[in-house]
């Protein structure tokens, strides 16, 4: 039987030297576009809309959209939310449509988009996308958002679990450094992601904001059976 290829990708600037030879992109940004994604998209909002730049939130602003913007980890000012997963879970949000831009998750989002299939991954839907991947029999790339267009220790882990359970269901191998370093990094952090990355920077930055309850919520798996997908520019949940 032939297997499929799962490979992970460290960062969006990387992503020119692997883009072209697979059907599935799973978009990472564990802290904490992704996981907000997740939430919004399984508590109810219609659809995210990922935008790359403040200017381009802006003008969604000014057509009436309710905007999510965030920079260095903070709501950017005059914007109705920023980018924590609590944001999402609120009952007026349902059945809407919002628009984020995020310092890297949303980038990379765009930067993908023209891959076959773009879907979002986080710690939070972790086993119930794999289960997806694994049935879908193509060849799949986690691109990790890192930040700032370099490594990340929380992206970077989540591309390993998740290379990790596809090849441990037989189907898939994968031949790049980036997916064996990326498994040896999540071995080591699987019984204790919040201690394996409290050196982290993007972790000592939200700390710093007082963002200690994003982080836990983030790095908690499997909380959310929801597959985020990129359809015609917006992020909308896949049905089955
Ligand atoms: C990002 O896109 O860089 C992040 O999700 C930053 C954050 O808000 O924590």
């Amino acid at each position: 039987m032939q297997k499929n290829i799962i490979e992970v990708c460290f960062t969006p600037s990387d992503y020119d030297y692997f883009k072209g030879r697979f059907e599935i992109v799973v978009v990472i940004d564990v802290l904490r576009a992704t996981s907000a994604i997740c939430s919004a998209i399984h508590n109810g909002v219609n659809s995210v809309i990922p935008v790359s730049t403040i200017e381009e939130a802006k003008e969604y602003q000014d057509k009436g959209y309710l905007v999510g913007a965030e920079r260095q980890g903070e709501i950017v000012e005059g914007f109705d939310f920023g980018n924590s997963p609590y944001s999402y879970m609120k009952p007026e949000l349902v059945g809407k449509d919002v628009v984020l831009s995020t310092t890297n998750g949303t980038r990379a989002i765009n930067i993908a988009k023209e891959a076959p299939i773009v879907v979002i991954g986080a710690l939070t839907n972790i086993d119930f996308l794999c289960e997806w991947l694994i049935k879908q029999e193509k060849n799949v790339l986690c691109l990790c958002s890192g930040w700032k267009d370099k490594f990340n220790l929380e992206d970077t882990i989540c591309g390993g679990a998740i290379a990790d359970i596809l090849i441990k269901s037989g189907k898939f191998t994968s031949d790049e450094d980036t997916s064996v370093g990326a498994k040896y990094l999540f071995q080591g952090a699987k019984d204790n992601y919040f201690g394996f990355l409290k050196s982290s920077s993007h972790r000592r930055r939200l700390k710093r904001l007082n963002l200690n309850e994003d982080i836990k919520f983030c790095l908690t798996p499997n909380q959310m059976d929801v597959i985020p997908i990129l359809r015609n520019g917006r992020i909308e949940k896949l049905e089955f």
